[in-house]
C-alpha cells in the first residue's frame, strides 16, 4: 500500500497486539489504531458487559450489518443484529435507537455495540499503559525473529 501514496499511513482493523502492529508495517504503515482493543480496556467508558462480550467473543461472533443509506457497519453478534443481518431493518436505526443503553447501561440487545473480527483475538480487559508496552516490546520481538529467520 505504501507504493500508492504519499501521505503518512495510520492502518486500521484487526489491529491488537505486536504481532498484528508488525504485519501493518510491513505493508507500510508508520502507526497504527485500535478500534476494539481500545473499546475493551480497563478505563474505557463503555459499560463492562460491552467489554466482557468482547473479551468472550469468537472471531465469529460479529456481523456486518447494511442500511439503505449509510455505511455498513460490524457489530457484536445478538439475536436483535441476527435480525438486520437477515435483512429485517437498517442498521443505522439500530444503531441510533439504543446508543445510550449500549454503551452505558450494558445493554447489548437494545442497540449495535460495534465490534472488530479481532475481538477473537483478545483475551482480557487490561489497562491501555500495559496494552502498549506489550504491544511495542512484542512488535520489536516480531521484527528482531523475522530478521533473524532470515539470516539463517
Ligand atoms: C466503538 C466503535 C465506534 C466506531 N465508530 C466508527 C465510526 O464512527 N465510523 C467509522 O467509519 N468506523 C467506526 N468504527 C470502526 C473502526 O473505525 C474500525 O474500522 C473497526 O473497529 C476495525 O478496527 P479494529 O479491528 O481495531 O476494531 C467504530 C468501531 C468501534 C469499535
Amino acid at each position: 500500500m505504501r507504493a500508492k501514496v504519499d501521505v503518512p499511513i495510520i492502518a486500521a482493523g484487526g489491529i491488537c497486539d505486536g504481532i498484528s502492529m508488525a504485519a501493518a508495517f510491513a505493508l507500510g504503515a508508520e502507526g497504527v489504531q485500535m478500534g476494539t482493543r481500545m473499546v475493551s480496556t480497563l478505563e474505557s467508558p463503555v459499560h463492562e458487559n460491552w467489554k466482557n462480550a468482547i473479551v468472550g467473543a469468537a472471531e465469529t461472533d460479529t456481523l456486518f450489518v447494511r442500511s439503505e443509506k449509510g455505511p455498513a457497519l460490524r457489530v457484536l453478534r445478538t439475536a436483535r443484529t441476527e435480525r438486520l443481518f437477515a435483512g429485517d431493518g437498517s442498521a443505522m436505526q439500530g444503531l441510533a435507537d439504543g446508543i445510550q443503553d449500549v454503551y452505558f447501561g450494558g445493554k447489548l440487545e437494545n442497540g449495535l455495540a460495534m465490534c472488530g473480527q479481532v475481538a477473537g483475538r483478545i483475551e482480557a480487559i487490561k489497562p491501555v499503559a500495559e496494552i502498549i508496552a506489550e504491544t511495542v516490546r512484542e512488535y520489536a520481538e516480531t521484527v528482531r525473529r523475522l530478521h533473524e529467520g532470515l539470516r539463517e
